[in-house]
């Protein structure tokens, strides 16, 4: 009978509920949320105590949230709920660069800095040359893109990480391309680290048998006006996590060289070009 619950029309019921004046894409989004979240309690028959196992992990996520600390998005990172969704919002033609996530240590406001520059402040770690050009599909250079870029320092940590240990802006820099598209600055080797694991998706990630590390990377937002904006890293090619990145980041396109070099700017040197999508 209609607006009873049962077992067999759960879903059902509870979707008959909404009213019929709601935004349209409130609805078909709840609606298909409640369809699959009851067909997650069909298909695995969901114990009383699983349920309330959920529930306390749940509470526990919201529990340990703060400013600086995000947990539900590392549990969507890590669920790989966070590239699929960035996926389904990126698709770009052959060529083009690939987004990847965001991540949680972007920091807007990064001090302008001239090509060739170092962003790296506290002295620590291996020197980088990294250097490329900002271009269309058809290869041709784009000036005045705006590069912004961040990585985390020698031992794995991020500035905003270490407010009392790093300088501010410690690795951090906007670069903005000139009429070649080229761009060029000197940061560090990054390395491989561990995302925050002494939470609840810590401890789930320990339930599931899985490591909490990310393959070393540099962060980058590309924006020029006209394209499309960029979002995305390079990662280091010989990083032993690259198939196993925690929050599956990693994409083939990404994995950029980096070469050792002697007498140059740089201990090592790390070339990739980043090719934008028209608006
Ligand atoms: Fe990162």
């Amino acid at each position: 009978m209609a607006g009873y619950f049962t077992e067999e029309g759960s879903a059902e019921a509870v979707n008959a509920r909404m009213d019929e004046n709601i935004d349209p894409r409130l609805a078909e989004v709840m609606a298909c949320l409640v369809r699959h979240l009851h067909a997650f309690a069909k298909e695995t028959q969901l114990t009383q105590a699983e349920w309330e196992y959920g529930i306390d992990f749940l509470t526990r996520t919201g529990g340990i949230c703060s400013g600086e600390r995000q947990e539900f998005i590392l549990l969507s990172d890590t669920l790989g709920f966070s590239m699929l969704v960035d996926a389904i919002n990126n698709r770009r033609p052959p060529g083009a660069t690939e987004n990847t996530v965001l991540g949680p240590f972007h920091v807007a406001g990064a001090p302008i800095r001239q090509m060739g520059d170092g962003i790296s402040l506290d002295g620590k770690g291996e020197s980088c040359l990294y250097e490329g050009r900002v271009v269309d599909l058809d290869g041709r250079p784009i000036a005045g893109a705006r590069i912004d870029v961040w990585s985390d320092n020698a031992d794995g940590f991020y500035d905003v990480q270490q407010p009392d240990i790093q300088p501010r802006w410690n690795n951090r820099g906007v670069f903005v391309t000139g009429p070649d598209g080229a761009y060029r600055f000197i940061g560090i080797k990054p390395v491989s680290y561990p995302i925050p694991d002494d939470g609840p998706v810590g401890q789930m990630l320990g339930h599931l048998g899985r490591h909490p590390y990310r393959p070393a990377h540099m962060h980058y937002i590309v924006t020029a006006e006209g394209h499309q904006g960029l979002v995305t890293h390079t990662f280091v090619g010989d990083d032993p996590y690259l198939g196993s990145d925690t929050v599956f980041g990693v994409k083939k396109t990404l994995i950029a060289p980096f070469e050792r070099v002697a007498g140059g700017p740089a201990a090592w040197r790390s070339p990739f070009d980043f090719v934008l999508v028209p608006d």
